[in-house]
């Protein structure tokens, strides 16, 4: 990938036809559909609305996330003193990306099983017994281990502010979807949630430096106890976006596995199995021997894919392959429809976790990409693989699923993909199997 000269090869990009505005309407009421239907009308490479670019090739989605940082800017905190697009805050985001992975990777972390454990069987009790909403309790377990992870002692009082502030920043995203109306506001409530985490980090960074507390084992002791440490407003920021990230998106993917797991009783018994052959004396269950269970999180994060779009911004003219980008392009690619191309995955709409159990990748090169890819690919890989591979082995071991979902759900996403209207009932586990059925409200 080179910057445009005069010269260079060029084709134009096809544009989605009709207005921008109408682009954009049709494409609110059904992203995922949208896309589809443009990708197989104009290729792999087309416009859609102002400045804005979707790419649909594996090749071509790696050479832009390589080049985060570079050509292309990765979305940003809206908090000014964060924002990553001035090159001397991009170098201290990407010196406390390497401190905090230290702090989140479940090598790194002391007993880092041991408290997942914990936390997700404390987590799948508080929702079992009465009908919940699934998305938001899948939420509340997967953010109580992230939040435990990162904060240690302090996890517990944090989780409710953590929780609200991240129904407001995922409320607006203005790299993602712009928003067409009330932005406004929306934006004010974000930044003010944004502010809101990062003064209450700053505070807790005071206090633990006051006490001399940095033995801990949690990312915001690992991040101040090194020998080059941050400023505190970016290890604040460092720590925020990791306990957003860390609370939400797994819980999406969580919700999805539950959602499986109650249609597919033959998929639960396995990954059951699997849990009580793995579980010690004290309860806990080691991540390393759940192959199954762990392909079943994978198929699961392929075929629904919590950041089913990303996104990134040209910060200068770009070449990509034959096509042109002008400096500050939006550039839009979406790993669910990745995921689900039949180019690059044998039955892609099929649920087979076995297909990851084999030697090599079922997939084409760059074509699976949950976690992203580059330089700004998730720093919690490997801990939300833990953590869902965990929570779905704990959960068949101990509970009977019972979900239920309006017979016309379809997939309406936001920032993240997330079953919306479906409802579950966790049950202590009496020998019987789970089920998923029609609820009877619409
Ligand atoms: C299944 C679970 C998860 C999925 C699917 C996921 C997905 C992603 C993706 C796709 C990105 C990159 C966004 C982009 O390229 O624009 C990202 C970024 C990030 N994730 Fe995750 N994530 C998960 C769990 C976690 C956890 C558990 C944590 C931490 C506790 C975490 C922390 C972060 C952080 C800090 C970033 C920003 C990295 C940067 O901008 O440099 N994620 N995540």
């Amino acid at each position: 990938m080179s910057a445009t000269t005069a010269d260079s090869p060029c084709r134009s990009i096809p544009c989605v036809a009709g207005s921008a505005l109408g682009a954009r309407f049709s494409y609110e009421s059904d992203r995922i559909g949208c896309l589809g239907r443009w990708a197989a009308e104009y290729g792999d490479v087309f416009r859609f609305g102002v400045r804005t670019v979707v790419i649909n090739s594996p090749d071509l989605v790696q050479r832009v996330l390589s080049n985060t940082n570079k050509q292309f800017l990765a979305a940003t905190p809206l908090v000014e003193h964060l924002h990553t697009s001035s090159s001397e805050n991009l170098e201290l985001w990407m010196r406390g990306r390497r401190q905090g992975r230290r702090g989140i990777h479940p090598d790194a972390v002391l007993d880092c099983t041991a408290r997942l454990n914990d936390a997700l069987r404390r987590g799948l009790a508080e929702c079992a017994g009465r009908p919940t909403a699934l998305a938001a309790a899948a939420e509340r377990v997967c953010g109580r281990a992230a939040v435990d992870i990162c904060l240690g002692a302090d996890a517990s009082a944090f989780y409710t502010l953590i929780a609200r502030a991240s129904l407001d920043i995922l409320a607006f995203n203005q790299t993602l979807h712009p928003p067409l109306w009330g932005s406004r506001r929306r934006r004010a409530r974000a930044v003010a949630a944004e502010v809101e985490v990062s003064d209450r980090l700053m505070g807790l960074i005071a206090l633990r430096r006051a006490a001399g507390a940095l033995d801990d084992q949690d990312m915001i002791s690992i991040l101040l106890r090194q020998d080059n440490p941050l400023p505190d407003k970016a290890a604040a920021a460092m720590i925020r976006i990791a306990l957003i990230g860390g609370h939400s998106t797994p819980g999406a993917a969580l919700a999805w596995i539950i959602r499986e797991l109650a249609a597919r009783p033959d998929i639960t018994a396995r990954v059951r199995m699997e849990a009580l052959d793995s579980r010690d004396s004290k309860g806990d269950i080691q991540v390393a021997e759940l192959r199954f269970t762990a392909a079943l999180v994978k198929e699961m994060l392929r075929l629904y894919p919590p950041t089913w779009m990303l996104a990134r911004e040209a910060r200068e003219p770009v070449d990509l392959g034959p096509w042109s980008l002008e400096a500050g392009t939006r550039v839009l690619f979406s790993p669910y429809l990745m995921h689900r191309d039949v180019r690059w995955w044998d039955q892609p709409d099929v649920m087979r976790p076995e297909r990851w159990l084999g030697a090599s990748a079922p997939h084409t090169p760059n074509a699976y990409l949950p976690f992203g890819a580059g330089p700004r690919m998730c720093m919690g890989s490997r801990l939300g693989m833990d953590m869902l591979t965990l929570a779905a082995a704990h959960l068949t071991a101990d509970y009977l699923i019972d979900v239920r979902e309006p017979a016309s759900e379809k997939l309406h996403p936001d920032i993240l993909l997330v079953p919306q209207r479906t409802q579950m009932m966790l049950t202590r586990h009496q020998g019987a199997t789970a089920s998923i059925a029609p609820a009877d409200h619409g």
